[in-house]
């Protein structure tokens, strides 16, 4: 199954916590880390090391490195650049989605904050520009609907190995299984 890394262009230490929450979406949704380009935030990297020591899997961060550096790492690996932005190819009216599987390699998912930069937009950074429908809405929920759609909603049913915490679901309350350290 081909890899997913999310790269977060645009944060600013008062989007802490919807930094965390692309970085929740990203996880939950099978991606397999977060790139933060151009700024650092440890205490971003604390609260997501802490949230997989209880609840599992592997999802790296990286941080501080400038946005094209990256792009050129991760294009020089062979890997795909999707960028999520409302102004590209609807995913649902349009086949890029198919186009992308076709590929059958690895991505890197762009998701801004505010307005990002133009050349994000041309072919020299992003090989598609995809439109999670071409209203703007949010970077967790054009993830969500990105990675959902791109693993055909296998991610939902994926479990985590090494969870300290596991949710048992219920139709009325809460369990959750605490596994005691090996
Ligand atoms: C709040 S939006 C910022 C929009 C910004 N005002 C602009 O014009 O680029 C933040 C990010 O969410 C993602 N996003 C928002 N709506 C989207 C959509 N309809 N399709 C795909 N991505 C979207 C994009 O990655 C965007 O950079």
């Amino acid at each position: 199954m081909a890899e997913v890394v999310v790269l977060r262009w645009g944060h600013r230490r008062r989007d802490e916590r919807l930094t965390t929450h692309v970085a929740l979406t990203a996880r939950a949704f099978n991606a397999s880390g977060l790139i933060l380009t151009d700024v650092e935030d440890n205490e971003l990297v604390q609260t997501i090391k802490k949230l997989v020591s209880e609840w599992g899997g592997t999802f790296f961060i990286r941080m501080g490195i400038p946005w094209r550096v990256a792009i050129e790492e991760w294009k020089a690996r062979g890997w795909v650049i999707v960028h999520l932005t409302a102004y590209g190819e609807n995913i649902q009216q349009s086949d890029v989605l198919e186009r992308i599987r076709l590929l059958e390699q690895n991505i890197v998912v762009i998701v801004g904050s505010r307005k990002v930069p133009d050349e994000f937009f041309s072919s020299e950074v992003a090989d598609f520009n995809v439109a999670i429908g071409n209203q703007p809405h949010s970077e967790c929920s054009s993830l969500a609907v990105f990675l959902d759609r791109f693993y055909r909603g296998r991610a939902l049913s994926q479990t985590f190995k090494n969870a300290k915490l596991e949710i048992t679901p219920q139709k009325h309350g809460k369990k959750v299984i605490r596994h005691s350290a090996s």
